[in-house]
């Protein structure tokens, strides 16, 4: 093996152990694990070695093969890197057969090399994809790159570009480099491969993991390697594989412009919400204050809402009670209670305005979050009711949906779905939460607050102002999509005739993403 063509790699337990005996020959990690091998295993793994060692070259550079019976049976998989000639391979196998079996006396063994990886077990593990992604210790990882950022952001380009070319690439080869320009001399090249008899989507899965390791631990040094059992990734600062095309990934853009695109698409929706809300706040004071029959327009929003069809399934009876439906269900206190544990603390989720939220988990398994109501409603029952059912009919992708309701004597249950990722003031009112947002994450919240404000204010036909829009009445899903909550509340608590209360606006300034935004309270 010629030793100047490969670039030296230094190893923890290795290079601790034996420091003087350095060469390109030597594992880059080994992993021996299970029981002690016996007298038949070990002869059974002899000649496995043996078969991996003379055939895996032949093969293409991935071989398996499996000896012996009953409990002595041994699994065996050997995989050079794709860009290595078959000589090179071979060595490569041989070496790491002769290494495997001295260094390890169990039944159950990986190595890796730069060039190989063999592996043997007692348990069958082909065609499966486990990932157990280890980080090496080198040289170059101590030395740090001068623009971290901007190498972080061409790094994750290219190897995501790599890791769908390795693992969907019409070839099957489970392989694939690249390189792409950093800044004026410099040039990140990468590697990526996997076993090959795991599935696309398993090496494509396995390689995210990977990638997620190698960002995490090494992505503002000069070099990195993350070695699994089913897939390995690598990048450097000089050519370290046999590179046989020319071309060269470009990175599309640079920071500095995407920051200034986000910049204008922030200032300019912050700016429309900012707007619509004082014209709707401003229209909403100038009707109270210039009509004289406030009760003439009650009555037309009556009209409105008798005019809406009635909600699929759903009938109220003479007697006001609801019958189960698609759209909104009746549950009864019995079954909320087991499934908040009898408004247990434990599940309490949060207190707002108009109530505490529990967290529940239905009979179905479902996640559920449940508002007890705490306040008196100013309606009578048959009223508050009907406000449940209009409120239920709005149904957006960016309002929280109500599902169920229950009502018992004084008890008022709502039952919305349940969303992981709680409010976003959790997320901005907390430093390293807030590490977790980036702008796209930033932006496609706002446009979400503003897609549910207008289909509120103008797409529902009940025209619903929400009167109480703040960050904790901003819920994430599970992709951190906005939800609004706790729409339609003011029209079941707050008292129209109190036009006092009404009135009274009050503006809270919230520094919300760097912009400005105000809040509305009127009741
Ligand atoms: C693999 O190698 C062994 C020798 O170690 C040989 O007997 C066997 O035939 C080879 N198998 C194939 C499929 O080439
Ligand atoms: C090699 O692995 C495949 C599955 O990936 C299996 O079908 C085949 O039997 C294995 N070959 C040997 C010799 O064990
Ligand atoms: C590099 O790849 C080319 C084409 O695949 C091959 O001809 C050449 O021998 C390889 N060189 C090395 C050093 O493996
Ligand atoms: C295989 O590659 C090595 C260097 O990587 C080279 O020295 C050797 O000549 C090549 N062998 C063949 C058969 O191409
Ligand atoms: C092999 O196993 C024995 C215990 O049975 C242990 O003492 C010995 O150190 C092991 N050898 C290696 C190379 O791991
Ligand atoms: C590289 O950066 C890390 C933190 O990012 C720091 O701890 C380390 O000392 C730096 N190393 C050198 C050689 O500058
Ligand atoms: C990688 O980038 C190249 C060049 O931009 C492009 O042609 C190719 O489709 C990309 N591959 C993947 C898997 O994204």
């Amino acid at each position: 093996m010629d030793k100047d063509k490969l670039p030296v790699m230094l190893f923890a337990i290795i290079s601790l152990l034996m420091p003087a005996a350095l060469s390109a020959t030597d594992p880059l990690l080994n992993f021996c694990s299970a029981d002690v091998r016996n007298s038949q295993f070990e002869s059974n793994l002899e000649r496995l070695l043996e078969s991996l060692s003379s055939n895996t070259s032949i093969a293409g550079g991935f071989y398996n093969d499996t000896v012996g019976d009953g409990l002595d049976i041994v699994y065996g998989q050997a995989l050079c890197r794709w860009d290595v000639n078959s000589t090179v391979c071979q060595n490569c196998v041989d070496e790491a057969r002769q290494e495997i079996f001295k260094s390890c006396n169990k039944t159950d063994a990986m190595i890796w090399y730069e060039l190989c990886q063999v592996r043997y077990s007692y348990q069958m593990f082909f065609q499966l994809m486990v990932y157990t992604g280890k980080y090496l210790d080198k040289d170059s990882q101590e030395k740090n790159v001068s623009n971290p950022h901007h190498f972080n952001d061409v790094l994750t380009y290219l190897m995501i570009n790599l890791s769908g070319a390795a693992a969907f690439s019409p070839s099957k080869r489970m392989f694939a480099t690249g390189k792409i320009k950093f800044s004026g001399k410099d040039t990140i090249y990468g590697l990526q491969q996997c076993t090959r008899d795991i599935s696309p989507s398993d090496c494509h899965s396995c390689l995210n993991s990977a990638l997620t390791d190698l960002l995490g631990c090494c992505s503002s040094q000069q070099g990195g390697t993350i070695v699994s059992r089913n897939c390995n990734v690598r990048f450097e600062l000089f050519p370290f594989f046999n590179d046989t095309s020319n071309s060269l990934l470009i990175y599309p853009q640079s920071k500095a412009d995407r920051w200034k695109k986000w910049k204008v698409v922030i200032l300019v929706s912050a700016s429309i919400i900012l707007l619509a809300a004082i014209v709707f706040c401003t229209v909403h004071l100038w009707r109270k204050k210039g009509s004289e029959d406030v009760k003439d327009e009650e009555k037309s929003e009556q009209v409105l809402l008798q005019d809406l069809p009635s909600p699929t399934g759903v009938t109220i009876t003479e007697e006001g009670m609801f019958i189960i439906s698609e759209e909104l269900a009746f549950m009864d206190l019995a079954t909320i209670k087991i499934a908040t544990n009898d408004f247990s603390d434990l599940n309490k989720l949060g207190q707002g305005g108009f109530g505490t939220v529990y967290k529940g988990l239905l009979p179905d398994g479902k996640e559920v979050a449940v508002k007890r109501l705490s306040k008196k409603s100013w309606q009578g029952l048959e009223e508050f009711k009907t406000e449940v059912v209009t409120i239920a009919k709005l149904q957006h992708k960016n309002l929280v949906r109500l599902l169920a309701c229950s009502f018992e004597g004084e008890e008022k249950l709502l039952l919305y779905e349940f969303m992981p990722n709680k409010s976003l003031d959790v997320f901005i009112f907390d430093l390293e939460r807030r590490a977790e947002l980036n702008w796209k994450i930033y932006y496609n919240i706002i446009e979400g607050i503003a897609r549910g404000l207008l289909y509120l204010h103008e797409d529902s036909r009940l025209k619903i102002i929400h009167r109480d829009l703040k960050p904790s009445n901003v819920l994430l899903d599970h992709e951190m999509v906005a939800k609004i909550s706790d729409f339609g509340m003011a029209r079941i608590f707050c008292d129209s005739q109190n036009t006092a209360n009404t009135k009274r606006v009050v503006g809270t300034l919230s520094l919300l993403l760097t912009a400005p935004i105000f809040i509305f309270r009127t009741c």
